[in-house]
């Protein structure tokens, strides 16, 4: 099995627990440290619409959670006919552990739709490089 069969396996399975009563849109994401431990997550709304928050949030918060510090890959699965790629917030929020190169898998219920780099999601980010002082 590959990690990226492992990786849509957990958010698929996360997917299956999102807590999504206003928008009926489920979400499940799921990352990959180098070490090859994956951890997922899924969208948690909110009677109050802008505290919901989105599966990458669930799934990072799990990874860091364990002691994770680094993302070697991430996926998220969502139904639909569009693409679901993270949104901008997610794309900021998984750019603080992972790189321009770092593979971001988005998948529907049947599997892999298409894979992008962060870098091509998330262009001329701002990262934590930004706030070193080492010129
Ligand atoms: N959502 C995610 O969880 N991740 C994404 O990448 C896109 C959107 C959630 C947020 C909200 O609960 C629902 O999908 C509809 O926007």
């Amino acid at each position: 099995m590959s990690l990226l069969d492992d990786l849509f396996r957990a958010a698929r399975a996360a997917r299956e627990k999102a807590y999504a009563p206003y928008s009926r849109f489920a979400v499940g994401a799921a990352v990959a440290t180098p070490g090859g431990e994956i951890f997922a997550g899924c969208n948690v709304e909110n009677a109050s619409y802008p505290v919901g928050s989105c599966a990458e949030a669930g799934a990072i918060a799990a990874m860091i959670a364990a002691g994770g510090r680094r993302i070697a890959a991430a996926l998220v699965v969502g139904e639909g006919t569009a693409l679901v790629t993270p949104c901008g917030a997610c794309r900021q929020r998984l750019r603080e552990f992972a790189r321009e190169d770092t593979p971001v898998h988005v998948c529907g219920p049947e599997g892999l739709r298409r894979s992008f780099t962060l870098g091509e999601l998330l262009p001329l980010s701002f990262g934590p490089d930004n706030l070193t002082n080492d010129g």
